[in-house]
Order: C-alpha cells, then sequence, then structure tokens
C-alpha cells in the first residue's frame, strides 16, 4: 500500500486505458450513497473494482459498493463511478479527489456527481434534488494542498464557475421535462460523520447553504483544477437536523436513495442525450 502522487496516479489511469478500450469519453458519473445510476442505451463493457484500481488502502462503508463501470455506445465512453471515498471514511483529501482525476486523466470533459444531502431550506423535502450552483467547503482541508496544486495550471484556480452554469440548466430543463420540479442550490461540504447540530443546521442556513453533505467539494475543487466542466445533483434524503422532530440515521438515507432513483434516473438520461448530441451533432 502506498501514499498517491500525481506520478502514480497518471500510472493507473495509463494502466486503466491500456487495459480497457474506453472510448472517446464523454462524461464521468458519481454515484453517491444508495445512488444507482444506469444509463440506458449504453451497453457494458468493463466494472473493475476500486479495489483493482487505486492502491491506497480502503476502508470499506456499508450500503457501497464500489466499482468503475465502463459504458460504451458507438465510438463513445462514459465512466460511471459507483461510490466514492469520503474524508469521514479515513481517505485524505488527495485520495478522495483520485476518482475525478482519473476521470480527467482518462479524457472525460464533463464531471457529474450526485450525493445524498440533508435539506437546510425547510421548504425541501426527503426525495427532492437540488442542482448545485456553488458551494462551500467547510471541510478544513483542500484537494489541492502540496504537490498536487503544482501538477497542474493554475496553482490557484478559479472557482466562479466551478458548477458549470449550461449543465446546470440543462439539469433544471431535464427534471420539468420529466415531470417534476428541480431548484437549484449551494452545498455546503461539512467533515462528518456525525450529523450536524441544530445549532450548525442554523449557522450553515446563515451562511447561505441550501443543502448539507459530507462529500463532493474536494471532487469539484480537484474536477475543476483539471478543467472538466461539473455538473452536482443532490438528492434530499432527510432534513437537517433541528428541521424536524425524528432523529437522524444513515439508513434513511440510504432508503430515500432508493426511492428516488427514478427522478435522477430520468434527469441523468436527459443529460446524456444532451451531452452525445453536443459531441456528435
Ligand atoms: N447532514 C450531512 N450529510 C448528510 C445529511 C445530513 O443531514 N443527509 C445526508 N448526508
Amino acid at each position: 500500500m502506498e501514499t498517491l502522487t500525481p506520478g502514480r496516479l497518471e500510472e493507473i489511469a495509463a494502466t486503466f486505458a491500456a487495459h480497457h478500450d474506453i472510448g472517446r469519453v464523454i462524461a464521468a458519473l458519481v454515484a453517491g450513497s444508495g445512488i444507482t445510476l444506469a444509463v440506458p442505451g449504453w451497453a457494458e463493457a468493463a466494472e473493475v473494482s476500486y479495489h483493482a484500481i487505486f492502491p491506497f488502502p480502503h476502508h470499506p462503508l456499508a450500503g457501497h459498493t464500489p466499482s468503475l463501470t465502463l459504458l460504451r455506445k458507438d465510438s463513445l465512453g462514459l465512466l460511471v463511478f459507483n461510490g466514492r471515498f469520503h474524508l469521514y471514511q479515513g481517505y485524505s483529501a488527495a485520495e478522495v479527489a483520485a476518482i475525478p482525476r482519473l476521470a480527467g486523466l482518462l479524457g472525460a470533459p464533463v464531471y457529474v456527481l450526485t450525493n445524498a444531502a440533508g435539506a437546510l431550506d425547510p421548504s425541501l423535502r426527503p426525495g427532492d434534488l437540488v442542482v448545485l450552483e456553488d458551494h462551500l467547503n467547510l471541510q478544513g482541508v483542500n484537494a489541492l494542498v502540496g504537490e498536487w496544486a503544482l501538477w497542474r495550471q493554475p496553482r490557484f484556480p478559479d472557482m466562479t464557475d466551478a458548477y458549470d452554469p449550461t449543465l446546470r440548466g440543462w439539469a433544471l430543463a431535464a427534471a420539468r421535462e420529466a415531470g417534476f420540479t428541480a431548484q437549484a442550490g449551494v452545498y455546503a461540504g461539512v467533515l462528518g460523520p456525525s450529523f450536524e447540530t441544530p445549532a450548525e443546521v442554523r449557522m450553515l442556513r446563515a451562511l447561505g447553504g441550501t443543502v448539507v453533505g459530507m462529500s463532493t467539494v474536494q471532487e469539484v475543487i480537484a474536477a475543476r483544477h483539471m478543467g472538466m466542466r461539473v455538473l452536482g445533483v443532490s438528492l434530499v434524503t432527510n432534513l437537517a437536523a433541528g428541521l424536524s422532530d425524528t432523529q437522524l440515521t444513515h439508513e434513511e438515507v440510504m432508503e430515500v436513495g432508493t426511492v428516488a432513483r427514478p427522478r435522477l434516473a430520468a434527469l441523468l438520461r436527459h443529460l446524456v442525450a444532451r451531452l452525445e448530441e453536443e459531441i456528435n451533432p
């Protein structure tokens, strides 16, 4: 087991590309807690466990089956990452960022991530989707610290449009076409794994957060540093602490993921079709 370095990650990407016919990769999709991503019309060309790809020690989490699925359609490729690495599991920020960095090295121009999140906005309900327009990095780390910032230019990436406005527009339109409304919002990224206290929820709301979760922000920073366009979609699994009478459990988060799957699937189907059109007009 090793420490992940930029050189090692480049070798990992080269090995993957040498063993799999990845085609022209149009996007990477990342599935968060309890979320399964299926893209109809695409054929599964390979499924590789994260253990076989990433050389660092793994910290398994119940409910996640971590693997990378390669989907193909004609000359095009899609990378579907089933499960992610979280800081709260004990992964470093560089390890958390290994997924977007691998996607970028394999040529993905677009990084689409989904996650489970708690609602800070009391008008949201479990099962709602929030299309991310910005984030608050409250995790106390940054995936670019140290040698990673020097690996790619710029060392100090601009984060103004970290979440791509065009992709966001497509996602919001896709939701309308599929017959449900999704709102745009700000993701407050915290370390976890304890859920927030009611006072912390009031603070996050006052800071401008719409939803709160324990992932995403490191990946988005790394993805932007790699030059990928980012779309983030949060699946609201619960009202954040203090906004409802019930106690929060990990099981609740996983269950809503199962129930809201068709909405998310509809949204992603539409998005992938738009990306195909953009590439093969
Ligand atoms: N807080 C933080 N992370 C979460 C939550 C929450 O309420 N729900 C799902 N992930």
